[in-house]
């Protein structure tokens, strides 16, 4: 995978750079501008270097056509504050624009051209599309790691037809990525919360080989206290689960992994009620599981402190009533302490744990946070990436 940031000779060069500019919008409004936030300092290095730039993204699912409020409309309007130079979005139909259109007829350093999910040829990954959208620029830079599990025409296609590089984003991802599945400095421990035990299970597998402690909370550790024989009352769980749990307990005792699951609980009656304290045997018919307690949060600290790679992904509690956000907050905590110590690498993702760590104002806190969803747990599922694929 070549590097746009070790290119020296980008002056005038019209750039084809795909990004991930799908943020949430409300009634055109941006609620969410961490996306572009992010790609501001690949902008910048672009523009720096005297780059032409033309950004192809995507916005939602509009599914090959024209939807007015999935317009790029709102995002360019962003971008244009947060940028020090002239940004355009064009709206005219791709397959109309030629190359020298670009930079001579539209005079700005930046253009955007609109929603590239107008086209249903962009999801087929057409290489006509694709050969077009090249024929556009001279190069072509993915710096949408969050979209790389997509084999489409701006993704995957196109990299055919120029010479292509990783944008800066998505080498910090990678290159985080990396530290918690190959070039790994152990002990090596995972944190994996969510309700839904089978969508992680392929996760799970894929790492129980190369982790030391796989410690699991959130709704999915309902599975596991169940299966040891205790009542876990109303708790979330997931049906018809038994065999995927036998498996997990299975694979980590054959490749040395050691799983954690609460020892204690913190439960209610319900969602918005006040948090008491159990041990495992004392879970009442009508209380649900809603947190982790005070010795599970021991338990864990311990596990990171003797930790020096980890992966967090799923909070350990229902924290959006503060009553449950204890066991999250001490995990964050913890992290941050060894952290700022130098003592641990950590990288955490999944919407649920960033959005925890977003309220708490921690972000920066940790190596590495994604906010790619699909992309990152795919990645981790050891998957090869059809968009990282083709820049190899
Ligand atoms: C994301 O939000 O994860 C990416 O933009 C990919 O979007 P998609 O799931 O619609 O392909």
């Amino acid at each position: 995978m070549r590097s746009i940031s070790k290119e020296k000779n980008l002056n005038s060069k019209k750039i084809l750079l795909r990004l991930d500019l799908n943020v949430p919008l409300e009634d055109g409004n941006i609620t969410d501008t961490t996306r572009i936030d992010k790609i501001l300092p690949t902008l910048n290095f672009l523009i720096k270097q005297k780059a032409k730039i033309i950004i192809l993204s995507h916005v939602g699912r509009p599914r090959g056509k024209i939807v007015k409020e999935l317009s790029l409309r709102p995002i360019y309007e962003d971008l244009r504050k947060k940028l020090n130079t002239t940004v355009k979005l064009i709206t005219k139909n791709i397959n109309e624009i030629k190359n020298k259109d670009f930079f001579k007829k539209f005079d700005e350093d930046i253009l955007i051209l609109e929603n590239i999910r107008f086209y249903k040829e962009e999801e087929k990954n057409d290489p006509k599309f694709a050969k077009h959208l090249a024929s556009l620029g001279d190069i072509y830079v993915n710096d949408a790691f969050s979209c790389s599990h997509r084999a489409h025409a701006s993704i995957h296609q196109i990299s055919k037809y120029l010479p292509s590089f990783s944008g800066l984003q998505l080498d910090l991802e990678v290159n985080a990525l990396n530290k918690i599945t190959s070039k790994i400095t152990k002990p090596i421990t995972c944190i994996i919360g969510g309700s839904k035990i089978s969508t992680k299970i392929d996760i799970i597998k894929n790492l129980i080989p190369k982790f030391d402690n796989l410690i699991i909370v959130g709704g999915m550790a309902n599975n596991f206290i169940e299966y040891f024989g205790n009542n876990i009352g109303k708790s979330i769980k997931e049906k018809n689960c038994t065999h995927i749990v036998e498996e997990i307990i299975s694979l980590s005792k054959k490749r040395g992994c050691k799983i954690i699951y609460p020892d204690d609980v913190l439960v209610s009656k319900d969602l918005n009620g006040f948090s008491k304290n159990k041990d495992l045997n004392q879970i009442l018919n009508d209380e649900m599981i809603l947190d982790i307690g005070p010795k599970t949060i021991n338990k864990i600290i311990d596990v990171i402190d003797s930790t020096k790679t980890i992966l967090w992904n799923g909070p350990a509690g229902y924290f959006e009533n503060p009553n449950f956000a204890n066991g999250s907050i001490k995990i964050a905590k913890k992290i941050i302490e060894n952290n700022k110590l130098d003592k641990i690498f950590s990288v955490v993702g999944g919407g649920d744990t960033v959005s925890l760590l977003n309220s708490l104002n921690v972000v920066g806190n940790f190596n590495f946070v994604s906010t790619a969803g699909g992309a990152f747990l795919e990645y981790l599922e050891g998957k090869d990436l059809p968009g990282i694929t083709a820049l190899n």
